[in-house]
């Protein structure tokens, strides 16, 4: 999948070292509820346990060639939402020094494409912090609606004790 600026495609053990260059922010994994990478070997080993996977892409910024964030989606099994089989949950993130380029709003279209065209989708879902307004912007922009709904995820590492807001999109084929 692929747009003018970005690729998004399966990551590889060998984008370990990237990974690590940004997924060891301190600001932005709590920002989704997981913890800084502290190390290349543990970027190693959540690119081969948690990303290699249909559902995961590494946003690629087409100008250097390098991943510079990840987005994918949940199955209802693993959602942090009780969600029905035809439904998903959204998730993304982007390198802190890409922010505000519409790098993200950009990939979650591609995503939604994906789980609605090729994957026949019904609803998709996300959230996020009330203290991450920009996470809930992405959403919206892509045309996902607030359900006024808060829920708490305990299986976040971090801020599983905080609520989030819901978000929704409704495949308009259904
Ligand atoms: C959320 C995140 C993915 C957004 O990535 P991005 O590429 O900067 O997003 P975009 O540029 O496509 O859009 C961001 C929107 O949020 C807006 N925004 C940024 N900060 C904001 C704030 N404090 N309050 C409200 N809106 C805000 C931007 O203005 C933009 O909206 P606009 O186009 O209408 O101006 C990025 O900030 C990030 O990785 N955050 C940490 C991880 C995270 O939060 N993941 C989501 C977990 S639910």
């Amino acid at each position: 999948m692929e747009t003018a600026r970005i690729i998004l495609r399966p990551w590889k053990e060998t984008d370990a070292d990237v990974l690590f260059k940004y997924a060891s922010d301190t600001v932005l994994g709590p920002l989704a509820g997981w913890p800084p990478h502290k190390s290349v070997t543990e970027s190693r080993e959540i690119i081969r346990t948690l990303f290699s996977n249909e559902c995961t892409w590494a946003i690629v910024w087409k100008t250097s060639m390098e991943p510079i964030g990840c987005i994918g989606y949940l199955t209802a099994s693993k959602s942090n939402l009780e969600i029905a089989d035809n439904e998903c949950e959204v998730g993304y993130w982007i390198a802190r020094t890409y922010w505000g380029k519409g790098i993200c709003t950009e990939a979650l279209q591609l995503i939604i494409d994906h789980c609605f065209r090729k994957e026949g989708l019904a609803t998709l879902w996300g959230c996020f912090f009330p203290t991450n307004p920009a996470s809930g912007r992405v959403m919206e922009k892509c045309g996902f609606a607030d359900t006024g709904q808060e829920t708490f995820c305990p299986n976040l590492a971090v801020g599983g004790n905080r609520p989030v807001k819901i978000m929704k999109l409704e495949n308009e084929k259904n």
